[in-house]
């Protein structure tokens, strides 16, 4: 793994997008793999201003998101349907019918899934997954213990996982117990992958990560088994490295 150790949460953003952008530029019709949370948030806002500043063209990039909590629907404020739109999409000119995201009220899960599956290899698979972690070391929402080579699937979310996303509804009672996500089998499978952490409380998770041994215990570890990952950290993040 390549490990990139930038200054602050100002910089992972900016290098972040500038990561981003050459992929774009290499290959007009990248196929990205995209976050949510709170670390990609800087680096959806500089590609807005690079968008803006005419720096980049989004109109031929196809993009799938990781993960959705299983039972909200687009139009919930806390989906990860309404935060992709409500921080970047509605800003670029991407196409609709270039992005994919999971449907949270399904009522066909397994359908939903496999066809999410389907359209990503139709695409000729991700080129450049962006990725966050969890204090857990969830990529996704593949959390501990899960299989490696899992695909697309639901899952039941871990209490740390409730617990760290509360912060985001009105009380822990309203946090979906599950959700839809890429599985770690489809994750690794992208050609690229660029995983983000910043501040003091990923530093543990990051050093396991890099230095532990490789366990489904710890989701991201499998990352070391890839051979094109870059781990975009700040200072904060690397202390324990
Ligand atoms: C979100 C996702 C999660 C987050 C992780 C870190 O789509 O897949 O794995 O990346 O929970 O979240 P933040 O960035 O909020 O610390």
């Amino acid at each position: 793994m390549k490990v990139i150790t930038v200054k602050n949460y100002h910089e992972i953003s900016i290098k972040a997008a500038q990561l981003v952008a050459d992929q774009i530029t290499n290959k007009k019709n990248s196929v990205l793999g995209l976050a949510t949370g709170q670390t990609p948030i800087g680096m959806y806002q500089e590609l807005i201003n690079m968008f803006k500043r005419g720096e980049i063209d989004f109109s031929d990039v196809i993009t799938f998101n990781l993960d959705e909590y299983y039972g909200l629907s687009p139009a919930h404020p806390q989906s990860y349907h309404y935060f992709m739109w409500d921080t970047f999409f509605q800003y670029i000119n991407i196409k609709k019918e270039n992005i994919h995201l999971l449907n949270g009220v399904t009522e066909n899960i397994d359908g939903e899934c496999q066809h999410y599956e389907y359209l990503i290899q139709k695409n000729g698979g991700i080129d450049l997954q962006i990725l966050g972690i969890g204090d857990n070391g969830h990529l996704g929402f593949n959390e501990p213990a899960i299989g490696l080579h899992s695909k697309t699937h639901l899952v039941n979310l871990s209490e740390e996982t409730i617990r760290a996303n509360s912060q985001y509804f009105n009380n822990i009672q309203e946090v979906p117990k599950q959700a839809l996500t890429m599985g770690i089998g489809t994750i690794i499978k992208a050609q690229k992958i660029i995983l983000l952490a910043s501040g003091r409380k990923k530093s543990h998770v990051i050093e396991r990560t890099i230095n532990g041994p490789v366990s489904t215990e710890v989701p991201a570890t499998v990352l070391q088994l890839h051979n094109n990952v870059t781990v975009l950290i700040d200072e904060e993040a690397a202390t324990k490295i």
